[in-house]
């Protein structure tokens, strides 16, 4: 016997032509239960096939498992300000959604800590676009970290410095070093299927057809002192004022990237102001299940 899919929300996408990664319950059902008790003893894989020759609709069978639920390769995008909590709780959301989490501004900052370290002038939009043009860049975006290399070397922990911190939004200006990044993200893109993207431009430029695009906001006071609490936690030595000073000059080119989203019904907005992480972790979490029904997605951190 072949389950039924047993509900029509249940099932996105399955246009013919479309390829990628595609999230399915796997039961067997020599026992006969019925497809919604398969669901919650189910195993959780992934898989990936074509859609254009596999049959939808009706019951899947592969092998002696059966297929009791498609969802179609999920893109969820957070954008926003820095210290709107965004990193944190894309983090968070990607590891209970146990799919892949990618961090977008370290490629900026591994461009620019590359820079640093050759003493190429980030004045020299040139010689700045010609480096990101020969770095090779590869991003680890495991569930519960992310991990950056540049030409083979790890260098996660150092473009966390205040120095990259500070000088990465030199090298994100250039629009030509953005379009690099852009290319790069759409082709991790692809190969990760269903994943969680964090940066300025997610929704609004690189996944513009993301499934759910979200903004996190936060007054700047209190991205301040995130921020400051971060650094200190790095051993940097800095001053509150100058935090603020730094967020605001990020802000003002920074927004640019993410304004699209701000119009009504681009993007679900959150402030972050008086949440906890634990908070916004489940305010995405509630988000995503009211419209995706992807296993895992309970609300509670
Ligand atoms: O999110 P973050 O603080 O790691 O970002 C580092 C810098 O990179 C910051 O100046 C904004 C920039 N950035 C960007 O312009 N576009 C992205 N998608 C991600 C980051």
């Amino acid at each position: 016997m072949v389950a039924q899919l047993d509900s029509k929300a249940s099932i996105r996408g399955g246009c013919a032509g479309d390829k990628g990664c595609i999230l399915v319950k796997r039961v067997n059902t020599r026992n006969g239960p019925t497809a919604q008790e398969s669901f919650d003893c189910a195993t959780l894989s992934i898989i990936c096939f074509d859609l254009e020759t596999s049959p939808t609709g009706g019951g899947l069978r592969f092998g002696a498992t059966e297929l009791v639920g498609i969802i179609r390769a999920m893109v969820i995008t957070i954008d926003g300000p820095a210290g709107s909590g965004k990193s944190t709780a894309a983090r968070k959301v990607a590891a209970r959604l146990e799919v892949p989490y990618l961090d977008t501004g370290a490629m900026y900052r591994a461009i620019t800590h590359v820079a640093l370290l050759r003493g190429i002038p980030l004045e020299d939009e040139q010689a700045v676009v010609e480096l990101a043009r020969q770095t090779r860049l590869e991003v680890d975006c495991g569930p519960t970290h992310a991990r950056v290399r540049a030409d083979g070397h790890d260098i996660s922990e150092a473009v966390r410095s205040l120095k990259v911190t500070q000088a990465t939004g030199a090298v994100a200006r250039i629009q030509p070093v953005r379009d690099l990044m852009v290319a790069e993200q759409r082709r991790l893109g692809r190969r990760l299927g269903s994943f969680v993207t964090e940066g300025r431009d997610q929704g609004s430029i690189v996944f513009p057809d993301a499934d759910m695009k979200f903004v996190l906001e936060a007054e700047l006071e209190q991205r301040a002192l995130r921020r400051l609490r971060d650094l200190q936690v790095d051993g940097e030595e800095v001053e509150f004022r100058e935090v603020i000073y730094d967020l605001k000059t990020r802000d003002a080119n920074d927004s640019v990237q993410w304004s699209s989203l701000l119009r009504p019904d681009a993007a679900i907005v959150i402030d972050t102001t008086d949440l906890s992480i634990a908070q916004v972790v489940d305010c995405l979490l509630g988000h995503i299940r009211a419209v995706i029904p992807w296993p895992n997605a309970s609300a509670q951190s």
